[in-house]
């Protein structure tokens, strides 16, 4: 099934990857020999051990699923904390029957930190931190959302210049570039130096924009495999790395002159994971906005049938924080044992 993923690559296409792939890894030593802080292997983690608890975590701050609730429940109380989100603003009534949803997470009774955080909870961690975004609308949607959340402005759909640079109240820099192809985003982090501040968090995209315009999977397919290759040797250990997809695109609108149907969009958006960019194998963390939006359809899209409603965006925020928080506590605990082996040979 998975045939179309075996790379047939071109000569040239080779040779632009190991140029690509030396220059990085320039770049690479260059980071390493510039940098005081203890280097982590970037695939992220490891399942064995006294880690495995940690990231175990990790993941299952993706593990949960939408329920129906009636409108009363929790009356008009805060729900409880393993609730992320409700849709109470979308919430619609259809054959008089009442559609109210949540989603909730998995009981985990090993990671007590996978809880819904208040937006004071969410600005708090942040703060001083640099979140860098790169990617397409569905990108720009979920920055907007957080910018949001954190006291920053939103960029406008068509806005010029298509990248916004700004510090929250708290200390937060966020950043957008807004790019619509795998490439695109390449030579974005190929551009940025080496030197420069790299981000603490960077959440990519790109996949629907390959679909738009006919590119065909197995081209898609070569530019992630260069995208996967720049994002293991250019981004340094200390920046978390986060992957969203896109929700499932409704087909009632298709306003795109598209050769092909918008009913591909869950197998361009499979791409990223079936190449390993996920943990554990991979260095991203998945925001998994296709499958949890699967989930949500009637009540997860805007009218457009495409982009994401504040429903979904704030789940994703809180995924985000959420794998955020066990990543910086599983990094704790490395650096801590790291210390004490040295004590103690010391
Ligand atoms: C909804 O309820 C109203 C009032 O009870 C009833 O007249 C109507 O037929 C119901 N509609 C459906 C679709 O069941
Ligand atoms: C990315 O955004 C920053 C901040 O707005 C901007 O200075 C930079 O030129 C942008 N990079 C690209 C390649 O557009």
């Amino acid at each position: 099934m998975l045939a179309w993923l075996k790379p047939e690559t071109s000569l040239p296409a080779r040779l632009a990857y190991s140029l690509i792939a030396f220059t990085s890894l320039l770049g690479a030593i260059l980071i390493v020999r510039s940098s005081s802080i203890v280097l982590t292997h970037r695939s992220p983690h490891s399942a064995s051990g006294e880690n495995a608890a940690a990231f175990d975590c990790i993941l299952a701050a993706t593990d949960g699923n939408w329920r129906r609730t009636t409108p009363d429940a929790y009356g008009s109380s805060r729900p409880p904390q393993h609730v992320a989100v409700r849709d109470l603003g979308t919430a619609f009534t259809h054959f008089n029957e009442s559609l109210l949803f949540q989603w909730e997470w998995a009981p985990h009774p090993h990671c007590s930190g996978i809880r819904r955080r208040t937006r004071q909870e969410i600005r708090t961690f942040f703060k001083g931190k640099f979140l860098l975004f790169i990617g397409d609308s569905h990108i720009r949607y979920l920055h907007n959302a957080l910018a949001d959340t954190l006291g920053g402005d939103p960029l406008p759909k068509g806005s010029k210049p298509a990248h916004k640079a700004q510090v929250s109240p708290d200390g937060v820099h966020l950043q957008l570039n807004m790019s619509a192809f795998a490439n695109d985003a390449l030579n974005m982090l190929l551009s940025r130096r080496v030197t420069a501040r790299w981000p603490d968090y960077l959440i990519l995209d790109a996949s629907v924009w390959h679909l738009y315009k006919g590119d065909r999977l197995s081209q898609y397919q070569r530019q992630m495999e260069h995208l996967l290759n720049v994002v293991r040797v250019r981004v340094p250990p200390h920046t978390q790395i986060f992957w969203l997809s896109p929700p499932a695109r409704g087909s009632l609108r298709q306003h795109y002159q598209i050769r092909l149907p918008a009913d591909w969009v869950p197998i361009y958006a499979r791409v990223a994971g079936d190449l390993g960019f996920f943990v554990p194998q991979g260095p991203a963390i998945h925001l998994d906005q296709l499958s949890i939006g699967f989930g949500c359809l009637p009540f997860c899209l805007l009218e457009d049938g495409s982009h994401a409603k504040p429903v979904l965006l704030d789940l994703m925020q809180q995924l985000l924080v959420n794998a955020a928080e066990q990543e910086h506590q599983r990094r704790g605990k490395l650096q801590n044992s790291v210390v004490r082996r040295t004590w103690q040979v010391g």
